[in-house]
C-alpha cells in the first residue's frame, strides 16, 4: 500500500523522521508530503524542505518526497494514496488531528493512521527547536545534523 505522510515540515526534526521510518517499516510506498499549513508562517520554503527531508530519508528505498500547495485530499486522490499516517505526541496533537482526519475522510474517504510518538521524542517540535535554536540552545537530539547546519546558517542570515 502506498501511504502518504503529510505535514509542513519546517524543518524536518527527529520525530518526524522516526515516523517516516516506522511508516516506511509498516507500508510498502511512502510519500512524505511537504503541505501548506495556512495557520503557520515558514522559516523554509518548500524546495528547501523537500531537499532536507531528501537528504535524511536516503536511506529509505521506498519513500519519496513531494510537495503540494492544494487541498491535500486533491493529491491523495490524484496519485491513488488511500491512507494518511501521522504521529500522536499527546492529547492535544490527537485534538488538533481528529478534526482533519474527519474532514479528510468526509472530503475523500482517505484514512488517517496515527502511530503513536516514541516517549523520548514526544516533547519535539519545529517550532520548538526553532525557539531553542534562536536563543542559542542546543539541538543536539533534536534535529538530525544536516538540519541543524541549515537552521543556525538560516539564522546567521
Ligand atoms: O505539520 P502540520 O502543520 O501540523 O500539518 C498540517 C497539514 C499541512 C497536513 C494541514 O494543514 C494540511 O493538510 N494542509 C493542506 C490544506 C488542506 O488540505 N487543508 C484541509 C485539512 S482538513
Amino acid at each position: 500500500m502506498r501511504v502518504a505522510c503529510p505535514g509542513s515540515f519546517d524543518p524536518i526534526t527527529l520525530g518526524h523522521l522516526n515516523i517516516i521510518e516506522r511508516s516506511a517499516a509498516l507500508y510498502e510506498e511512502v510519500v512524505v508530503l511537504v503541505t501548506y499549513n495556512p495557520s503557520k508562517s515558514g522559516m523554509f520554503n518548500a524546495d528547501e524542505r523537500v531537499e532536507l527531508i531528501s537528504s535524511v530519508v536516503s536511506h529509505l528505498s521506498n519513500v519519496t518526497v513531494d510537495t503540494w500547495s492544494g487541498l491535500l485530499v486533491d493529491y491523495t486522490t490524484a496519485h491513488d494514496i488511500p491512507v494518511l499516517v501521522k504521529g500522536l505526541r499527546s492529547s492535544l496533537d490527537y485534538e488538533y488531528e481528529l478534526p482533519m482526519a474527519q474532514m479528510n475522510k468526509r472530503l475523500s474517504g482517505v484514512e488517517t493512521n496515527f502511530l503513536m510518538t516514541d516517549p523520548e521524542l514526544g516533547y519535539i517540535s519545529s517550532t520548538l527547536c526553532k525557539e531553542v535554536a534562536k536563543f542559542g540552545g542546543s539541538l543536539d537530539g533534536l534535529l538530525p545534523p544536516v538540519v541543524v547546519d541549515a537552521l543556525l546558517a538560516r539564522l546567521r542570515q
